[in-house]
């Protein structure tokens, strides 16, 4: 079974253990509630590092005093047990104090066309919360490899950028969204969908693929996501933003023919914000 620790003492001294013989390290960060999105980043960190530590954190500082952090879904037992199944080496969870002591007063800050929109125009809070989190969890386990879902495709960049720009040494490395069979992105937050919110729920991913299709084929952008956006709010969704980005820089981009793109989707359903992404 996986080792637990709580305290950065502890936890420095069992990666201690885990490295002899200059083993490698994978670290998957985590906030919990674990589905099979989470246990497919484990996979990939087990075939890309000797040694796996997942880190359980429900990280305060990236929800912001309206979200919700204290009904964000907490299932310890379920979590420990999946993760001894994978064969999880160590889990890291802090209490909220050990992460950020009284008098903690330093972040991390993100900035450049990874942050600019999408998710920062509704959840500006978000992303200084998200690295400076993850700037912690690199510099405490100091992993060679780090597993991020493409799910939260937008974070995958900022915590790439982050790494490459403070010299973390560690290797950020995206794994394949996982979906139910219907096409809905597996999310901890999908707990929240009432049953008739989670019938609607796989049109965000139905609409997204047809209007990436449409894009392929050569159609105005404009229109395409014009009708793509009506499609997602006919479905009863009440759209944030529905966007074409480079795939690489999270620039704009006009068309295909400029280079590799993503499409970017994040919209309500009742009071559940869902995100998603594709590449078209
Ligand atoms: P959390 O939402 O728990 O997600 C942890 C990791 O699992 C993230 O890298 C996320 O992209 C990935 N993930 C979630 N759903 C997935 C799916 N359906 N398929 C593949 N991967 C999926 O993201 C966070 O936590 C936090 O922001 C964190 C990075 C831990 C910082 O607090």
């Amino acid at each position: 079974n996986p080792t637990v620790v709580r305290t950065v003492p502890a936890l420095r001294r069992a990666v201690d253990t885990l490295r002899v013989k200059k083993a490698t390290v994978a670290l998957v960060p985590t906030m919990g509630a674990l589905h099979d999105g989470h246990v497919s980043l484990v996979r990939l960190a087990k075939r890309r590092a000797k040694r796996v530590v997942v880190s359980i954190f429900v990280n305060p500082t990236q929800f912001a005093p309206t979200e919700d952090f204290g009904s964000y879904p907490r299932t310890w037992k379920a979590d420990v047990a999946k993760l001894a199944a994978e064969g999880v080496d160590l889990i890291w969870h802090p209490e909220v104090k050990a992460m950020y002591p009284d008098g903690f007063a330093t972040r991390i800050v993100p900035e450049g066309p990874a942050t600019a929109g999408l998710e920062d125009r509704f959840r500006p809070h978000f992303f200084g919360g998200v690295a400076t989190v993850v700037g912690k969890l690199f510099t405490q386990v100091r992993p060679d490899v780090a597993i991020f879902g493409e799910k939260d495709f937008q974070q995958l960049r900022v915590v790439t950028q982050m790494a490459a720009d403070l010299d973390l040494g560690v290797k950020v490395i995206g794994s394949k969204t996982v979906r139910e069979r219907d096409g809905l992105a597996m999310s901890s937050r999908n707990v929240y969908l009432s049953p008739e919110e989670r019938r609607a729920a796989p049109e965000l991913h139905r609409v997204m693929k047809q209007t990436a299709g449409r894009l392929r084929a050569g159609e105005d952008t404009a229109t395409a996501m014009a009708d793509g956006a009506a499609a997602i709010t006919r479905a009863g969704f009440v759209l944030d933003y529905l966007e074409v980005r480079h795939a690489a820089s999270l620039a704009p981009i006009g068309s295909p023919k400029d280079g590799p793109m993503r499409m970017l989707v994040a919209a309500k359903l009742g009071s559940t914000r869902l995100i998603d992404n594709i590449a078209v």
